[in-house]
């Protein structure tokens, strides 16, 4: 996907920023996300982990559900960086399923997911790519 007028460093360094919140006490796994809005702000998120494994949030339906929760609906685009807490990461970290599921109910086909492992070290997908064939609200309408 092209980057056209994303601004993709900008977008990984606040991603960057966001892990360093990560709550990860359990996997010791530590996410950041950052989302850009059609408007042009940015809300960040982390994975919060909680002692019964299954309630814990992934960073990026935590950006996501503060996002919409303050009543943003339309999106560009979504930086995701992820490795061992304290650490750099050295592998991109895909969004999990579920996350790409809430992505596809507020976004449409250009959505922009950005993976990195540093602010030079990235991929640009469109979320169709990751999520071929999907399940959205058009189906039940
Ligand atoms: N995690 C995310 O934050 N995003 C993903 O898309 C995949 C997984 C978190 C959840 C958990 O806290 C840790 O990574 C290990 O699975």
């Amino acid at each position: 996907m092209q980057e056209g007028k994303i601004p993709v460093k900008e977008l990984i360094h606040s991603a960057l920023d966001a892990r360093k919140m990560s709550y990860a006490p359990y996997s010791g796994y530590a996410v950041g996300a950052a989302l850009l809005t059609d408007g042009g702000k940015v809300y960040q998120g982390v994975n919060i982990e909680n002692a019964s494994y299954g309630a814990t949030n992934c960073a990026e339906r935590t950006a996501f559900f503060k996002a919409v929760s303050e009543g943003e609906r339309s999106f560009k685009a979504i930086a995701i960086v992820g490795g061992l807490s304290g650490e750099e990461p050295v592998d991109y970290a895909y969004p999990c399923g579920v996350c790409r599921q809430v992505m596809q109910e507020f976004t449409d086909n250009d959505f922009c997911v950005i993976v990195a492992k540093s602010v030079s070290d990235y991929q640009l997908y469109k979320l169709d790519e990751l999520l071929p064939y999907g399940f959205g609200g058009k189906s039940i309408r």
